[in-house]
C-alpha cells in the first residue's frame, strides 16, 4: 500500500515520518522538513488519485468531521473527497441546522464533537485563532481549513506543491502575490511557507490592503511583478474589509487586475495562480485565468485533494500506530 511503503522507506532512511504536533493549525508550526514530508507524500497521493480506482483503506473505521462555519466550495469538497479516498467516514457539519444557532458556544461544540472520538476534525471559522483554540480543547487532531485572516495551511501547501511540480523547486523562486493581502489568510500562509523554503515573496496591492511595514511591498504592478516566476492573484475579501475601500471595482481592476498586459511585467512565461473563488474581470481577466499553458488554477484544485490526503494521513498516524 502506498503509504505503508513510504512510511517504511522513511523509517529505513531515518527520515521524519510525523508532524511536530497533534494538529495542523498553521504553517508557523512547521519546519522545512515537515513541509517537505507533506509535499513528498502529496506527490504520491497525486499519482494514486490519477488511477481509475482511488480507494484506500488507510482511514477505515475513522470518522472525519468537516466543521465548516464559514462558506467554502473547494476546501470543503476537497477535504471530503480526500477523506473518502482514504476510506474514512465523513460527517459534514455547518452552522446552519446546528446547536450553534441555539446558543451553544464554539468551545462546547468542539468538546461535544471531540467526545464522539472522530479520527480528525477539519475546521473552518471566521475568527483568527479558532483552529488553535479547537486544537487545545480537543484530544483528536484538528486541521485548520482557514481561520479568519490568520492561516490557511493546506492552501499554502497545495500552492507550494503546484509551484514545486511546475518549476522543480521552491528555493530561489520569486512569487508575486497580488490583491487584498491584508485580509488574506492565503497570503499569510503562503508568505510563511515560501519564505521558509527559500523563495522570495513580493506583495502587491493598494496601500490600504497591504500589511503595514515589511519588505518587498509594492503598490504598483510593474514593480511588484518584476522578476516574478509565479503571479498569484487574490480576490478582495469583502466580508472582512471594514473600512470604505475608496476605490471602485473598475478602478481596482484597472490598477491591480491581472491581465495579459500586467502579466507581461513578470518573467517571460511566468505562471498564474489563484486560490479561488475567482472574480473574472476584477482581480483576474478571464483570458488569463483560462490560459491553457500559463494558468495553474485547476492544477491547484487537483493538488488540493492530494495535499489534504497527505495531511490527514499524517495527523492520524500517531493514533493509528498506537
Ligand atoms: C480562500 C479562502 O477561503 O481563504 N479560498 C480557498 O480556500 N480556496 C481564498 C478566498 O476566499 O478568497
Amino acid at each position: 500500500m502506498i503509504t505503508g511503503n513510504l512510511q517504511q522507506a522513511q523509517q529505513d532512511n531515518m527520515m521524519l515520518t510525523e508532524l511536530p504536533n497533534k494538529d495542523l493549525t498553521g504553517i508557523a508550526e512547521l519546519e522545512r522538513e515537515h513541509i517537505e514530508l507533506i509535499l513528498d507524500l502529496a506527490d504520491r497521493y497525486l499519482a494514486f488519485n490519477r488511477r481509475i480506482r482511488k480507494k484506500s483503506d488507510l482511514l477505515d473505521g475513522l470518522a472525519v468531521i468537516n466543521l465548516f462555519l464559514e462558506n467554502s466550495t473547494r476546501t470543503r469538497v476537497s477535504f471530503e473527497i480526500a477523506a473518502k479516498r482514504l476510506g474514512a467516514d465523513v460527517v459534514n457539519f455547518t452552522a446552519e441546522g446546528s446547536s450553534l444557532g441555539k446558543g451553544e458556544s464554539f468551545e462546547d461544540t468542539i468538546r461535544t464533537l471531540n467526545a464522539m472520538q472522530p479520527g480528525a476534525i477539519i475546521l473552518r471559522h471566521t475568527e483568527e485563532g479558532a483552529a488553535r483554540r479547537a486544537a487545545e480543547l480537543a484530544d483528536v487532531p484538528v486541521i485548520n481549513g482557514g481561520d479568519g485572516c490568520n492561516e490557511h495551511p493546506t492552501q499554502a501547501l497545495l500552492d507550494a506543491m503546484t509551484i514545486r511540480r511546475k518549476l522543480g523547486k521552491l528555493d530561489g523562486v520569486t512569487v508575486a502575490i497580488c490583491g487584498d493581502i491584508r485580509h488574506s489568510r492565503v497570503a499569510a500562509s503562503n508568505t510563511a511557507l515560501l519564505s521558509k523554503m527559500g523563495a522570495t515573496v513580493k506583495l502587491v496591492g493598494p496601500e490600504i490592503l497591504l500589511p503595514e511595514g515589511g519588505d518587498n511591498i509594492f503598490t504598483d504592478m510593474k514593480d511588484g511583478l518584476a522578476d516574478a516566476d509565479i503571479v498569484m492573484a487574490l480576490r478582495l475579501q469583502r466580508e472582512r474589509i471594514e473600512t470604505d475601500l475608496s476605490i471602485s471595482e473598475a478602478d481596482y481592476a484597472a490598477q491591480f487586475g491581472l491581465t495579459a498586459q500586467t502579466l507581461a511585467y513578470a518573467r517571460p512565461g511566468a505562471y498564474v495562480m489563484h486560490p479561488g473563488p475567482i472574480n473574472r474581470g476584477v482581480e483576474i481577466a478571464a483570458d488569463v485565468a483560462d490560459h491553457p499553458e500559463r494558468s495553474l488554477i485547476l492544477q491547484q484544485v487537483e493538488h488540493g485533494v492530494a495535499v489534504r490526503m497527505a495531511c490527514m494521513d499524517l495527523v492520524t498516524r500517531p493514533r493509528r500506530n498506537m
